[in-house]
């Protein structure tokens, strides 16, 4: 079972507790001895149960139970145990015909434990992981403090009661002036301990984490404003040019169907940019109309910091009326994507994306002889209003390629949920993940292919005499359809939902990676969950990392040269398509299962639910980069920090990329 299935099923016998533990207080109060003994001895069976789950999950890693370990359950514990000495006795009593079963302090005690089962889970969904004192304190505080005026209720004060007549007595007088004394040390205790957690939770938080790495070195700042791209192309290279002007368009597809786009150039997608290694891109970015502002980020593409295109950290959004110059040399061969980081979660969804495809230098020989023989297809994948648009088209797409032609399809995710690729009809490999190429990959079919967002796969083949199916989503209608000729006739595509999902951990061969990745020189750990956190100054059931919202997370601080590891854990019930920008890596592994294929490069690498993944990289090119969650919603709703290089700093702290520089 995945450790997904197993916190969803933590989570139900959790509710179990709570269900069980609150029916054994009520009925307990309402007399209903036997009732109450049998859903008492139900709620101690579930509440073992869930020691058993939550030891299950601790096994799969300590981030997944902390707050339940060192908290929910010992409460739960404590409280359920005073319960059973409490009220069981009574009730076993009952059973024999002495007594009713009840007193107060078995009532109170029993809905002590509902309440430390129903704040354990509270804990588990508001906060998380890492568990604070502060968030503790608040907790057992509010637990004793409902404690207490349940005992105020079931039990109030002798004078209000209609046996007022006990209070004379000397007994009782003093039993009551005992109960006023606890009720008030009690309610002083937990006033207490409420104001120091939550006096505790308005403590500075750390701006920077080093990773086990030094901290800050006094070097004078660069700013990332100076780290441009090359002014020229690499020797044989040109200098390829575009203007792209965001503006709203109305785009018309294939089918008639209408759009209200945010667009490049007026097009869905954007103009393709290509270019041929060493080449310089020169790209010109206008706003004509988007009131938001815009930038242009090149997704994959490890340009030199100034020219990443985030707004706030490397440059000020492109306002109506403004434009911006981003230039860098195309050193970088393979399938990339360019989108804004603006509001990217509406600007990106609305239309605001196009390709990047740069081509092997020496490769290009051979490509201008056969250019009209090959098929070389760049194919973004994106949702407008539910409806699948590849490359521009909606519905089906039909395209020519004779037998015996190469083929390469490079299937782009732009959208913020993950797709599932098939293509039916022929053995293909998959030549490059993120654009960068794998080593040996063997020939597959019959698979399907997780494609997380902001992902591409280059898919190769050589064209056979029959028809080829791109199925995505397992969409059998809509996909794109390569015909060996006019009038061959249409795979009939069979439904591709069974077909198994192609392992990329175990797919080509191993090879020598270009750094010792056991002896990184900083290692962080990224918890990713939901939970309520301050996001851009407003309290919000926030996408987290580590407990807290962007612009609240800590920036990792590396020095140039650092290997880095990442661990990536998801303890959400969502996928986190987990991207960093500026830097490849490298995966190490999946839930402590080593990688074992052609070495996989990514930018964006999809965290499951319940999943922990092991990457790595080297730290070589200095900046300050976003790394985030690429479900666009889910970075906006705080899932984001940065990687800043120890020297870095920026001027243009303010809008989306966050709070000024931190660490001043
Ligand atoms: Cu494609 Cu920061 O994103
Ligand atoms: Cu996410």
């Amino acid at each position: 079972m995945t450790t997904g299935l197993w916190i969803i099923l933590d989570h139900g016998v959790a509710l179990l507790t709570i269900a069980t533990w609150f029916a054994a207080g009520v009925t307990l109060a309402l007399r209903r001895t036997r009732l109450a003994l049998a859903v008492l001895v139900a709620a101690v069976l579930v509440t073992l149960v869930r020691v058993v789950t939550v030891a299950i999950l601790a096994d799969r890693g300590w981030w997944f139970v902390q707050e339940k370990v060192l908290l929910g359950l010992p409460m739960l514990g404590a409280a359920g145990a005073a319960a059973v000495l409490l009220a069981g006795p009574q009730l076993l009593a009952a059973r024999r015909g002495r007594g009713d079963g009840g007193s107060a302090g078995g009532v109170v005690s029993v809905l002590t434990a509902a309440y430390a089962a129903l704040a354990g889970l509270v804990v588990t969904f508001l906060v998380g992981y890492p568990l604070t004192v502060s968030t503790a304190f608040i907790t057992i505080s509010l637990v004793c403090a409902g404690a207490l005026l349940t005992a105020r209720v079931v039990a109030p004060p002798a004078e209000n009661t209609a046996d007022a007549g006990v209070a004379q007595a000397p007994e009782g007088r003093r039993a009551i002036s005992r109960r006023r004394f606890l009720g008030w040390t009690g309610g002083a205790v937990v006033v207490t301990a409420a104001g120091a957690g939550t006096g505790l939770s308005f403590l500075p938080a750390e701006s920077v984490t080093m990773g086990g790495g030094p901290g800050r070195s006094s070097r004078a700042a660069v700013s990332v404003a100076d780290l441009r791209g090359s002014g020229s192309p690499a020797s044989g290279g040109t200098v390829r040019r575009h203007v792209l002007t965001a503006k709203k368009a109305t785009v018309r597809l294939p089918s008639g169907r209408e759009i209200d786009a945010w667009t490049y150039n007026g097009e869905v997608p954007g103009p393709e940019i290509t270019a041929t290694e060493g080449d310089l891109i020169e790209v010109r970015l206008r706003n004509a109309d988007i009131e938001d502002g815009v930038t242009l980020h090149w997704h994959g593409y490890d340009v030199p910091c100034g020219e990443d295109g985030v707004p706030g950290v490397t440059q000020t959004a492109v306002g109506p009326g403004e434009d911006f110059v981003y230039r860098f040399r195309a050193d970088q061969v393979g399938t990339y994507w360019y989108h804004t980081h603006h509001a990217s979660h509406v600007g990106v969804h609305k239309g605001l994306y196009g390709t990047l495809v740069v081509r092997p230098r020496d490769g290009q020989r051979a490509d201008e002889h056969s250019a009209a023989e090959q098929v070389d297809l760049t194919l973004p994948v994106h949702t407008f209003d539910g409806t699948v648009v590849i490359a521009g088209s909606d519905g089906r797409t039909e395209h020519p390629a004779p037998p015996g032609t190469p083929v390469r399809l490079r299937l782009i995710n732009t959208d913020s949920d993950p797709h599932r690729i098939v293509l039916a009809g022929n053995p293909f490999r998959i030549a490059a993940v993120d654009g960068r190429d794998l080593n040996q990959p063997g020939e597959v079919s019959d698979v399907g292919l997780h494609l997380p967002a902001g992902g591409r796969y280059d898919l190769v083949f050589v064209m056979p005499d029959r028809s080829v199916a791109l199925v995505v989503d397992d969409d059998r209608d809509g996909g794109l359809r390569l015909r060996p000729h006019g009038d061959a006739p249409e795979a009939r595509v069979e439904d591709t939902s069974d077909l198994p999902e192609l392992d990329l951990l175990r797919y080509g061969a191993p090879a020598a990676v270009p750094f010792d990745t056991r002896n990184a020189d900083r290692h962080f750990t990224m918890v990713l969950d939901r939970g309520v956190a301050m996001v851009d100054g407003q309290p919000a059931y926030a996408q987290t990392v580590n407990g807290r919202g962007h612009p609240a997370i800590p920036d990792q601080l590396v020095a140039n040269g650092d290997i880095v590891r990442f661990t990536v854990v998801n303890r959400s019930l969502e996928t986190h398509p987990w991207h960093l920008h500026g830097h490849p890596v490298l995966i190490l592994s999946r839930d402590g299962t080593p990688s074992t294929g052609s070495p996989l490069w990514v930018d964006t690498f999809d965290v499951r639910p319940g999943e922990t993944w092991e990457v790595a990289f080297r730290a070589t090119n200095p900046g300050i980069w976003m790394n985030h969650c690429h479900n666009l919603p889910h970075a906006h709703q705080g899932m984001m920090l940065r990687l800043h290089y120890d020297g870095v700093a920026t001027p243009f702290g303010g809008s989306h990329g966050g709070s000024p520089d931190h660490g001043h």
